[in-house]
């Protein structure tokens, strides 16, 4: 596939690396610093570039958006056109300073995303994963038992995710269609707390269990 990485922090390097590597051919975007994704471009080898927003989105079968909340307008106003594309979200619906969400309960940062696009495929998923991970398992991605990864939204954006999700290593989990963010989102925020607490922080564990009734 021909991804466009639209934000190229943490998750955008990381996982635009990773997808690169498993071949597909990826275009980093969306920095302060044109020199890093220069850098980045050349790390993640051959199939990589680094290029404008336009040009990550031009032709892209797949964009990754991977932007801090507060910085969606900017991004989508040099996008150029978005509709008819798969948009997969890691984007948490936050505020400035990371302490809460802007967009929870009634609605998600998703459901608020597609209204914005609404002829896009809508996708989210990588939100419940800190970036330090993804590296690792990645590496491990031919072992049988892989980390599962729950994702949601419109259901062709899903098909193109489902392999994204698994050519970076993870299982990929269906939880159903977009409304289901404004569950996942909160989920994502607890994971984030925890995950940053640092050592002899609560460690967390979840299991989830399928009811028959
Ligand atoms: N980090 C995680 O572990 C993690 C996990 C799950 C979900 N998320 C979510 O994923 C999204 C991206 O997170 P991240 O950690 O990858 O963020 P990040 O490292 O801050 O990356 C954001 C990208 O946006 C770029 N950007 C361009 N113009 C900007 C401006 N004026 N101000 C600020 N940034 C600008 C940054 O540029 P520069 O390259 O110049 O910095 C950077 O490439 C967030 O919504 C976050 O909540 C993060």
């Amino acid at each position: 596939m021909r991804i466009g990485i639209l934000g190229s922090g943490l998750m955008g390097s990381k996982l635009g690396t990773i997808w690169a590597r498993a071949g597909h051919k990826v275009t980093f975007s969306y920095s302060r610093n044109e020199q890093k994704l220069e850098k980045l471009a050349r790390e993640a080898g051959k199939n990589a570039i680094a290029g404008t927003r336009a040009r990550a989105v031009k032709d892209a079968d797949a964009l990754l958006l991977a932007i801090h909340w507060s910085r969606l307008e900017d991004v989508l106003k040099q996008a150029g056109n978005l509709s008819g594309k798969v948009i997969v979200s890691c984007s948490i619906p936050m505020n400035k300073n990371d302490s809460e969400l802007v967009v929870a309960h009634t609605s998600s940062g998703l459901e608020e995303l597609s209204k914005r696009i609404p002829k896009a495929h809508v996708v989210g998923a990588f939100n419940t994963v800190p970036s330090e991970v993804l590296f690792a398992v990645f590496k491990n991605r031919s072992r049988s038992k892989r980390p599962s990864l729950v994702y949601c939204g419109d259901s062709k954006g899903k098909r193109t995710a489902a392999k994204l999700i698994r050519d970076a290593g993870f299982e990929p989990v269906d939880a159903g269609p977009l409304q289901i963010a404004s569950y996942t989102e909160p989920f994502t925020l607890l994971v984030a707390q925890l995950a940053y607490e640092g050592k002899g922080g609560p460690e967390l564990a979840y299991r989830f269990e399928h009811f028959k009734s």
